[in-house]
């Protein structure tokens, strides 16, 4: 009886992982507090079997923009076939402001296979950017962004740098994902009980 009940328990729960790639920490520090949050495994996407990928049914997929792309767009693409089975919720660490939907609307779009972008969520979180710790080559990419940008709070921060991280930033996310866990888990239980 108690074995049937744990397996009841079994089915109703939701397997999930949370893939990442960050350059200089903002997303490292986004995915360790939202693994934190909803009890996930994390996984660095260049360690990650993605053989492992058919154990899961839902991936949260969070990495960094740099110079419009994504840093998970390759690995994705790659994975395309396997992830298009799951529940998909793409994090984007960037520094365009939440209030810039075209801008946003544009990195998810040329970010996200069309293939993938039905089932899954897409979110943005700001980032950080710390100047002295950029490579040289990514100190003159930006200087360079930054000398084509006319918004001087924009200008201000590609020059000096800024320090959105908080987590306290994660609030939808965290809603989005809890939102799904408990619709599938009472999808599942009434499949259950028919
Ligand atoms: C060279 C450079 C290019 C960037 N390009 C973009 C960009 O095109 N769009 C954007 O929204 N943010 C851009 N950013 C901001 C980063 O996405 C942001 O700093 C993010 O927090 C980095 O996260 P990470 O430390 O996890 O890599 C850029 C930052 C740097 C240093």
């Amino acid at each position: 009886m108690i074995s049937a009940v744990r397996n009841g328990i079994k089915q109703l729960i939701m397997k999930g992982v949370i893939v990442y790639k960050s350059k200089y920490g903002a997303t490292t520090q986004y995915s360790n507090w939202l693994a934190d949050e909803l009890g996930l495994p994390l996984v660095k996407a260049e360690e990650f079997d993605s053989k492992s990928l058919s154990d899961f049914d839902f991936v949260i997929l969070a990495s960094s923009i740099y110079i419009g792309k994504w840093l998970l767009r390759d690995w994705v693409k790659q994975n395309a076939d396997v992830l298009k089975s799951k529940k998909l919720f793409f994090v984007m660490v960037c520094g365009t402001p939440s209030s810039d939907f075209k801008e946003q609307e544009r990195l998810a779009n040329t970010n996200i296979p069309s293939s993938l972008a039905k089932n899954s969520n897409v979110m943005f979180l700001r980032g950080r950017v710390v100047i002295k710790k950029l490579s040289l080559m990514d100190k003159l990419a930006l200087r360079f962004a930054s000398s084509m940008v006319n918004d001087p709070l924009k200008k201000k921060e590609m020059t000096e740098g800024y320090d959105e991280v908080s987590r306290a930033n994660m609030v939808d996310i965290i809603k989005k994902v809890r939102a799904y866990l408990q619709a599938m888990n009472v999808q599942k239980a009434e499949s259950n009980l028919v």
